[in-house]
């Protein structure tokens, strides 16, 4: 392996460990925008009662960060069974401390320490009615790593299941920062540890065993919100923009329109 792309690997490992030792028992290891993240559990919990009505199933969700998210769809999915796995040993410590708190779930819930671009040592052979990935993809080194995450992926669905993923794509994110630039604000940037989709490539990536590929812009009236209203009236007001602002709690509840979030949920169907 390139000497370049092992150390940005060890980067964003090391990032996500760090992480997760700093936030052991808040909301915010995986994002500063714990708002967001509600949205995000509000939308894959509808999402996936959509797909399952009530029937039992499996789930292996793909970098399950501390767990936090993981908890909220199990408890509000009685019939899930539920492995998820993570690169990162300290995000695994804090998920299984939070599952020892509920023991309700801990008989159809697991956490393992695994890497998405190879399943196969931590969930064997096994397939899967759903796959589930939150803001995980973004964190791999290239764009064939993620290439090589997604036949992953496809190899531990079920012949009839659903990838669904949460990830961030460059489209949405060039159309937020243009309506940012309207406003007098700067452009935000790509963070150091993220690889961003572009719509054609997934499409063309996850098509290879898709059936059918629908986008959802979950989080487009939300950040029209957040990140171009609420930082113009912060601008307006010399302040600096605070992701625990009331607004953010407020947006969570705003029906969806627009195109405006770099954070894009894609359902995928094999077949
Ligand atoms: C933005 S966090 C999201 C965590 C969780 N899905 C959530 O919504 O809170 C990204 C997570 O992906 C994990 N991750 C990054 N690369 C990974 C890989 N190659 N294999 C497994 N997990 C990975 C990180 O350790 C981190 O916990």
């Amino acid at each position: 392996m390139c000497p370049n792309k092992k150390r940005r690997r060890e980067s964003i490992l090391a990032y996500w460990e760090e992480r997760a030792d700093e936030n052991p028992d808040s909301p915010a290891a995986t994002t500063d925008d714990i708002y967001l993240r509600e949205l995000e559990i509000l939308t894959l919990t509808d999402t996936l009662k959509g797909l399952l009505r009530q029937r039992p199933g499996s789930l292996l969700e793909v970098g399950c960060g501390d767990g936090y998210s993981t908890l909220r769809i199990a408890s509000a999915l009685p019939n899930l069974q539920i492995t998820a796995v993570d690169f990162s040993r300290n995000m695994i410590r804090n998920a299984n401390l939070r599952l020892s708190k509920e023991s309700d779930l801990r008989k159809r819930l697991k956490f393992l320490i695994g890497d998405v671009r190879d399943l196969h040592p931590v969930v064997g052979e096994n397939q899967y009615d759903l796959v589930l990935s939150d803001r995980c993809l973004i964190n791999l080194a290239s764009l064939k790593e993620q290439e090589q995450a997604l036949q992953k992926i496809a190899e531990h669905l079920s012949p009839e299941g659903f990838f669904i993923a949460i990830e961030n794509f460059v489209e949405g994110q060039e159309r937020m920062n243009e309506a940012r630039k309207i406003m007098g604000l700067d452009e935000i940037p790509v963070r150091w540890h993220n690889l961003y989709f572009r719509e054609d490539e997934f499409r063309s990536m996850v098509g290879k065993f898709a059936k059918t590929i629908e986008f959802r812009d979950f989080s487009s009236s939300y950040y029209f919100a957040t990140r171009v209203i609420y930082s113009a009236m912060c601008r307006i007001r010399g302040e600096e923009p605070d992701y625990l602002h009331e607004i953010h709690r407020r947006a969570v509840e705003l029906p969806w329109t627009g195109a405006f979030s770099p954070i894009r949920m894609a359902i995928v169907e094999k077949g």
